[in-house]
């Protein structure tokens, strides 16, 4: 852990899925259809979701982050049987009305009153990333919403991390990334942005290159790093 100020910044850069919103809010909305397994249903969701971007990105079939958030969400409820094509379309519904995690708009206001730039870099598409941000109450806060559809391929390729850069004018060091994904961090480090893992769930350290400059807990102590 480390609160040491990071000079310089002039962007913060947010990953969406895990680090502003809580993307296991929406499985917990639905414990009553999905049981007990309702932990095992979300993680089971999110880890398949995850994998098939890597895999759609190597292999170069990319189909956007909807359709795959909607294969993996199949995948997960054949393999728990869960087999309600009504729930089904009520989880989807949900992923486009995600929460925050609690600190979230507290720490973009402190931020944006700071002087700062602020944008997501996500996965995400335009209309995913837009309806959770407008949902939320953060849309005002942001200053861009920079969805890899741009690009057509996922992070981590280098040439997602480098989108914002190119995008606000500025150059990596004077742009803090922030994501709660481990191997999101580790890679936005390794394209050359300064970057803060947000360890929200007290993860061990990546065996990767290019480990994040700081790692802290929650996004609260974000303000006091990059603020002069
Ligand atoms: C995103 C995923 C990685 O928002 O959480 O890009």
């Amino acid at each position: 852990m480390n609160s040491q100020r990071m000079s310089g910044i002039k962007a913060c850069v947010f990953d969406a899925y895990g680090t502003l919103f809580d993307v296991s809010s929406v499985a917990r909305c639905c414990k009553e259809a999905l049981g007990d397994q309702w932990e095992q249903f979300s993680d089971l969701w999110r880890t398949k979701q995850l994998q098939y971007t890597w895999l759609r990105g190597l292999s170069g079939h990319h189909a956007n982050f909807w359709q795959v958030t909607g294969e993996a969400l199949d995948f997960a409820m054949a393999t728990l049987k869960v087999e309600d094509q009504g729930l089904r379309n009520h989880l989807m519904e949900l992923y486009l009305t995600l929460e925050t995690f609690p600190e979230v708009r507290e720490v973009l206001r402190r931020l944006k009153a700071g002087g700062l730039k602020l944008a997501i870099l996500s996965n995400g598409t335009p209309t995913m990333l837009e309806s959770a941000a407008r949902n939320a109450g953060i849309s005002d806060l942001l200053d861009a919403l920079y969805s890899v559809e741009e690009v057509g391929v996922y992070k981590p390729h280098p040439t997602v991390y480098r989108m914002p850069s190119e995008r606000l004018g500025l150059v990596g060091s004077e742009i803090c990334f922030l994501s709660s994904n481990s191997w999101d961090a580790y890679s936005a480090k390794a394209s050359g942005l300064r970057v803060i893992w947000c360890n929200r769930f007290g993860q061990a350290a990546e065996r990767l290159p290019s480990p994040p400059d700081r790692v802290i807990k929650d996004l609260g102590p974000l303000p006091s790093i990059v603020l002069a």
